[in-house]
């Protein structure tokens, strides 16, 4: 196939993360890591600052094919993406990069995982070295089909249910990651960046984040039962209403709590009733369906809050922004979570910091996940 010689790769992890959170992400992924394989060692991760991304060496193939099995996605907060694999692979200033990817890549991934892969995609770090990288990958991208194609790797067809082969450049693509994304366990968007794009009638940008957000919590499944026609919502901190907006979108009926005023078109639907009281102080007369908060407040108090609501029966689901303006944001996060989960033990529990969220994460709680 090629005469390249290939250079031993090191078992690792891959995640993808928002610049500036690579500290948070390679911690929570270690910690994950030897909480999943009962490790007694602490493997470091390694991370460089604003990178947008965490790698976690391995001591063999046979804890990273372990951690395939048992390291959901869904446990990590500060992961957009999660990637199996090897690396790194140094390419220098190779002119012809595919021909020493194929060959790495039969040496080590394919070989480690013995699958084939439904498709190629080449990624890059959500930063601006990695929007340096854009043009490159597409370029970069037959080449490499091809001599992965050749290799036997990709199957013709792209049957679903396959993992995806995912070349990975960093570092001006001096450097690669081969690694494979399982589609069962993955964010829905390959590079963890949610393309989404803002509807021209939603009244604010934070609507992006709720959709996100159940996009990366539900399935399609849950979405459509969890999100139907006629279930009543309280959203805390609405003004000017982009969450809400969501929620009118699948026809279900909000009250709207903030003393800010909310959008004109919305109120007008009549599925809106918009109070302007204290967030920390209003309580339902019944029990709605879905708590939804935004408010800019202490995480803790947010957390507590929203505990209060699960442990008082108040609502099902609940889904909340949390803002960490503080330095111990990971702890922080932790704290909030416990609090949160402490309301009542038999709900799932899970919480991320999507591609919309900023120096936040957001908690999805529910009573009904099955
Ligand atoms: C980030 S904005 C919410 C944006 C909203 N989710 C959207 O999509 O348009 C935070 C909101 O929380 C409201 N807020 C802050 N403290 C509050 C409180 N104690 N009670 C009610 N609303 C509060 C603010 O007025 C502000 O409108």
């Amino acid at each position: 196939m090629t005469d390249a010689v290939a250079p031993k790769l090191k078992p690792m992890i891959l995640v993808y993360c928002r610049e500036g959170f690579e500290a948070e992400a390679g911690q929570e992924l270690a910690a994950m890591v030897v909480q999943v394989l009962g490790l007694q060692r602490q493997p470091l991760p390694v991370t460089v600052a604003n990178s947008a991304f965490a790698m976690l060496p391995l001591a063999s193939t046979n804890e990273l094919m372990a951690l395939r099995r048992k390291l959901p996605v869904k446990s990590l907060v500060f992961a957009r993406q999660l990637a199996f694999g090897f690396g790194p692979l140094d390419l220098g200033d190779a002119r012809d990069r595919a021909a020493p990817i194929a060959a790495a890549a039969l040496e080590s991934i394919f070989p480690a995982a013995g699958i084939q892969y439904n498709r190629l995609v080449v990624t890059y770090p959500d930063n601006n070295d990695g929007k340096e990288l854009t043009r490159f990958s597409k370029l970069v991208h037959p080449a490499l089909t091809k001599a992965l194609g050749k290799a036997g790797m990709l199957t013709k067809n792209g049957a679903k249910g396959l993992p995806t082969f995912n070349v990975f450049f960093f570092d001006r693509a001096k450097q690669a990651m081969l690694t494979w994304i399982d589609p069962g366990n993955s964010s829905p968007w390959i590079d963890g960046v949610a393309r989404l794009k803002l509807p021209p009638s939603a009244p604010s940008r934070s609507t992006l984040k709720l959709e996100e957000a159940f996009h990366i919590f539900m399935t399609k499944g849950q979405r459509d039962h969890l999100l139907r026609p006629g279930l009543t919502a309280v959203d805390l901190g609405a003004s000017p209403g982009g969450w809400t907006w969501q929620l009118i979108q699948r026809e279900m009926f909000v009250t709207a709590v903030d003393n800010g005023k909310m959008d004109d078109a919305l109120m007008a639907t009549g599925m809106v009733n918009h109070l302007s009281v204290d967030a920390f102080h209003y309580r339902p007369k019944s029990p709605v369906d879905w708590l939804i908060c935004d408010v800019v407040e202490q995480p803790s108090r947010v957390a507590k809050l929203v505990a209060h609501w699960i442990g008082e029966g108040l609502c099902k689901n609940a889904m909340v922004n949390l803002k960490l303006p503080m330095k111990q944001r990971r702890d922080e996060v932790l704290r909030c979570l416990d609090i949160i989960g402490a309301a009542n033990d038999q709900w799932y529990l899970a919480a991320r910091q999507l591609y919309h969220d900023r120096r936040e994460v957001t908690v999805f709680a529910s009573s009904n996940m099955d």
